[in-house]
């Protein structure tokens, strides 16, 4: 499914947005703006120096869990959201900062179903603040 085929109702998120392609372009333009915002710079500090593996990884866990392929989940068979963050301090600002980036970086990007991409942008910020430990 390409970025400009409108997809059927019966689609999962991930095929109603643009598939690959834009769940690639998505998380490209988050780890732009985690790299170069000042807004972002706390979030960024408690990244690794070289964020090509998150680059590569964020996009297949978000397929996944948008109902399209599962490589990720498979490729890390019993992980969560909670269990691959569990020793990291998230804090409500650090979350804060995941949550804008993410909303931007959704917005930021064609999609083949808008109301979608709001809707993943909704949860997504609400999965992150809920990490928050503090
Ligand atoms: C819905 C929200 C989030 C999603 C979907 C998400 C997704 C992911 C994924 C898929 C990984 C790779 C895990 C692995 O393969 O082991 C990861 C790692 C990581 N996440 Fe998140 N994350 C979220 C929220 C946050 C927040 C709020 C923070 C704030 C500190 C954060 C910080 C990190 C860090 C530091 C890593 C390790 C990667 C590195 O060291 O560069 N994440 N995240």
């Amino acid at each position: 499914m390409s970025a400009t085929t409108p997809a059927s109702p019966d689609a999962s998120p991930f095929e109603r947005v643009g598939g690959h392609a834009v769940m690639r372009a998505i998380t490209d333009r988050f780890y732009d703006l985690m790299d170069q915002d000042p807004a972002y710079a706390e979030l960024r500090a408690v990244h690794a120096t070289d964020l090509s593996d998150m680059r590569a990884q964020l996009p297949l866990f978000l397929a996944g869990w948008a109902g399209g392929p599962r490589d990720w989940f498979e490729a890390n068979p019993g992980k969560c959201m909670m269990s691959a963050h569990g020793g990291i301090a998230i804090t409500r600002a650090t979350a804060e900062q995941w949550a804008e980036a993410m909303n931007r970086a959704i917005a930021s990007v064609e999609l083949s179903d808008r109301a979608i991409g709001d809707a993943m942008a909704d949860v997504l910020s609400r999965m992150a603040k809920g990490m928050a430990r503090d």
